[in-house]
């Protein structure tokens, strides 16, 4: 079991793979990433991944990619690591070109991953469910499009943990729920489930999207609409979705108690089929 870093189709260790410093993803932001989970030595849910990558390098006008070889590179890093259970992270960037703001005439992106295991979320929050705090989203206009623009999640993050909770739910500066700072958020009021629909304002979480297929096959009533703080404190139930995060009971949130602020029946049940669908 090796931790590993793929640079440009060269396998190595983490600590020899470096970034020429003007890579444009480091210069501007200028890449796209995802990451990708494996249970019991299988990678989950890549086709969607795959999808939403080309989704992503469309929107920003990157040159075409062979989505062959981005697979087969994937492949062949998770094999060669060895690890069961691991969390690819993979970006590409638009290239290196010395630093101005316009796309170089000619771009090289860059294709960069590392293979590691996937840090677990704490059993107690699964458990018993973790705490969140609501931030004004100031997060720029295309949150849809998966760049590694990603400074005002991490700023609300670390203001979640410093005041002692799990992580921060971002809502517009008009009350509209939107989504944390790396998962979805759904909410559950009498079984049935409302999360945020599809807009330049979040993510297309490939867990999200899951989550509302296991329901159309389940017949458990779930809507994509917007829905607003007041909303979210008042559901019976509210969780985060993602690879990593799968689903997470949220049980307080500002302080307040959300429902009877135990574990709810629907975070269990979707919980389960999620791990199920994945053959965790
Ligand atoms: C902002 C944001 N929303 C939602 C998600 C969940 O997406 P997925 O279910 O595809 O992991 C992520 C995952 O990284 C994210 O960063």
């Amino acid at each position: 079991m090796q931790e590993l870093a793929y640079m440009n189709g060269t396998i190595m260790p983490i600590d020899e793979a470096k970034v020429p410093i003007e890579d444009r993803g480091y210069n501007f932001g200028d890449a796209v990433y995802e990451y990708i989970a494996s249970y019991q030595g299988k990678l989950v849910y890549l086709e969607e991944h795959l999808d939403r990558l080309d989704r992503s390098m469309t929107a920003l006008s990157f040159p075409k990619m062979s989505r062959d070889m981005i697979r087969r590179a994937i492949l062949e890093l998770f094999e060669q690591s060895g690890i069961q259970r691991a969390g690819i992270y993979l970006q590409i960037s638009r290239g290196v070109a010395p630093r101005d703001h316009a796309y170089p005439d000619d771009p090289q992106p860059q294709f960069m991953m590392t293979v590691r295991p996937v840090h677990e979320k704490p059993p107690e929050f699964r458990h018993n469910g973790a705490t969140a705090i609501t931030l004004t989203d100031l997060r720029w206009g295309r949150c849809d499009i998966k760049t590694v623009q990603l400074l005002a999640n991490a700023m609300a993050k670390q203001q979640a943990l410093e005041a002692g909770v799990f992580d921060a739910i971002f809502v517009s500066e008009s009350g509209i729920v939107r989504e944390a700072t790396s998962s979805n958020v759904i909410i559950a009021n009498d079984g049935r489930l409302i999360t945020h629909p599809l807009t330049e304002q979040i993510l297309p979480g490939i867990t999200r999207q899951v989550i509302l297929d296991i329901c159309a096959e389940r017949d458990l009533p779930a809507e994509e609409r917007f829905f607003d703080v007041d909303t979210l404190y008042a559901a019976d139930e509210v969780f985060l979705t993602g690879t990593v995060t799968e689903v997470l009971p949220i049980v307080a949130i500002d302080g307040r108690t959300i429902g009877d602020g135990k574990v709810g029946q629907m975070a269990r049940k979707l919980s389960r089929a999620l791990l199920e669908s994945v053959g965790a």
